[in-house]
């Protein structure tokens, strides 16, 4: 198995419909295809020969940090390595323009990025059209990237001083559509 950035637009397709496949990647092929062409080594993709069997991909949409977008392995490959390593190997890119790393998680695979040593730094909880969060709560800025076409919105709660319990509590206090955590790695 080898990891390597994306050599052709016909290896990018198929770094492209697998993550569409795997992850939550709404964007459209063009979209796409406008993001590579900024950050082009910021894709990658594991090859077994000529198959690609992982994907990972990112972008800078602010200073400072490189957002992780998209990671994936093909399903009968799991829990084999491959992650990690394509994590370690996006990192090492990332770190050529920024000091840190960051992505928005659902629940299923946030044990994964801790595993593979990235920190909790705050929950991003969505709520639908005309909901709101409880207006006790405080939010602060939010410096990752998330949006979606309709009118959802995702304050953005930081979580670093809490501990799991507190976390669980204030989860239910949020009464969110869903909730997604935040994580950050530091690189140098
Ligand atoms: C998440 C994903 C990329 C992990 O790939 P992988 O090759 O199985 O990961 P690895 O084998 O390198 O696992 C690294 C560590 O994370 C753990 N891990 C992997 N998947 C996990 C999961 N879903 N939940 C909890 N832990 C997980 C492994 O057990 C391993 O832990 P260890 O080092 O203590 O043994 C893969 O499951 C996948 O493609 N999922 C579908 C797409 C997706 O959800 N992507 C993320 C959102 S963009």
């Amino acid at each position: 198995m080898r990891i390597r950035p994306v050599k052709t637009k016909q290896e990018l397709r198929q770094v492209y419909d697998m993550s569409v496949e795997y992850t939550n990647n709404h964007q459209t092929w063009r979209e796409y295809l406008a993001k590579y062409k900024k950050f082009p080594d910021l894709f990658l993709g594991a090859w077994e020969g000529d198959k690609l069997i992982g994907e990972v991909f990112g972008f800078k949409f602010v200073e400072g940090v490189i957002t992780l977008h998209s990671i994936a392995v093909f399903g009968t490959e799991w829990k084999k390595g491959i992650g990690r390593n394509l994590i370690r190997a996006f990192e090492k890119v990332a770190s050529k323009y920024s000091p840190k790393v960051n992505v928005t998680s659902g629940r299923e695979v946030e044990d994964f990025y801790q595993r593979v040593g990235w920190k909790p730094r705050g929950l991003l909880a969505v709520y639908e059209e005309g909901k709101k969060p409880p207006k006790e709560l405080s939010l602060v800025p939010l410096e990752t990237h998330f949006r979606r076409r309709d009118k959802t919105t995702f304050p953005f709660f930081d979580i670093s001083d809490m501990t799991s319990r507190e976390r669980q509590d204030f989860e239910k206090e949020l009464k969110a559509d869903e909730i997604n955590l935040v994580l950050e790695k530091r690189l140098r």
